[in-house]
C-alpha cells in the first residue's frame, strides 16, 4: 500500500529521453568494448529514462579513426542483440568529431556523420584550443551544418575566460553539456561551469557521454540528489534533445 509518509531514494527519472551523446557501440573507441557490455548500459540508461540513443564514436586522428565503415558492422550486431534482449531502444549513430586533420580530411572528403537535419557534434582537444575554431565553425555553417560543442565546461583553458565562451556561443556554436558534469563526475570545476552555462542560458543540449558502467553509477547516483531535481526544472525548458524524437 502507498504510504504518503515514506521517503524513498528512489531515482529521478532523466528529463530527456534522447541521449546525443554517448559510447555505446561496442569495440570503435574507449567505450564499450565489447556488445554485452553495450547491452548492459543501454538498458541501464533505458532505466534512467532514455528512450531513443544517438551513439557519437570518437573520431579522433590517430586514435579512433572511425568511419562509417568502421562503425556499421558492430552497429548492425548490437541492434541485433538489443532485439533478442527485448530491449526496445531504437540507436544510430552521428559521432564525435576531434578538431584535427582527420576532421578536416573528413569535410574535404564531405562524408560525416550527422545527426538528423545536419547537427554535427565537435570537439576540442583538452589541452588547448584549435587555432582554426572559428574558421572551422564558420565553415560548417556556410555548408549547412550545425555545430554542436561537446562537454564546453571540460575545456578547463576557457575557465578563466568565460567572454570566449559567451563569443563561441554567440557565434552560432550549440552547447552541449555532459550529465557526468552535473553529477560532478568530472570534477568540482566542471559542475561549477555547467551551473553558469544554465545561469546565462547557454545549454542547448545535453549528452551522457557514457563510456562504461562507471559512468552509469555516477548517474544513479546523482539522480537521487537534490541538485539532480533543481538541475531538471532550470533545463527542462532550455534544452533541444527532443527534436532529434
Ligand atoms: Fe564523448
Amino acid at each position: 500500500m502507498f504510504n504518503f509518509f515514506h521517503k524513498t531514494k528512489q531515482p529521478i527519472k532523466l528529463w530527456f529521453t534522447t541521449d546525443i551523446h554517448c559510447h555505446v557501440i561496442p569495440g570503435v573507441d574507449d567505450g564499450s568494448p565489447n556488445v554485452d557490455t553495450s547491452v548492459e548500459l543501454i538498458e541501464a540508461l533505458g532505466e534512467l529514462g532514455i528512450k531513443r540513443i544517438i551513439a557519437t564514436p570518437h573520431v579522433t586522428q590517430a586514435t579512433f579513426e572511425n568511419s562509417p565503415e568502421t562503425i556499421k558492422a558492430p552497429l548492425t550486431i548490437l541492434k541485433e542483440k538489443l532485439v533478442d534482449a527485448n530491449i526496445d531502444i531504437p540507436i544510430t549513430n552521428a559521432a564525435e568529431y576531434r578538431i584535427d586533420d582527420l576532421f578536416d580530411q573528413c569535410r574535404a572528403s564531405g562524408v560525416l556523420m550527422t545527426y538528423p537535419d545536419n547537427y554535427i557534434l565537435i570537439e576540442n582537444s583538452f589541452i588547448q584550443e584549435p587555432w582554426n575554431l572559428e574558421q572551422i565553425i564558420f565553415d560548417l555553417q556556410v555548408k549547412g551544418y550545425k555545430p554542436i560543442f561537446a562537454h564546453p565546461e571540460r575545456y578547463l583553458y576557457y575557465h578563466n575566460r568565460v567572454n570566449r565562451y559567451k563569443e563561441l556561443h554567440d557565434s552560432g556554436l550549440l552547447f552541449q553539456i555532459n550529465l557526468l558534469s552535473l553529477a560532478g563526475y568530472h570534477g568540482k570545476a566542471e559542475r561549477k561551469m555547467a551551473e553558469y552555462f544554465i545561469d546565462n542560458n547557454m545549454v542547448d543540449f545535453i549528452g551522457t557521454d557514457t563510456h562504461g558502467h562507471r559512468h552509469i553509477d555516477a548517474f544513479r547516483n546523482y539522480l537521487i540528489s537534490r541538485d539532480a531535481e533543481r538541475d531538471m526544472s532550470r533545463l527542462a525548458p532550455m534544452i533541444k534533445n527532443d527534436i532529434f524524437n
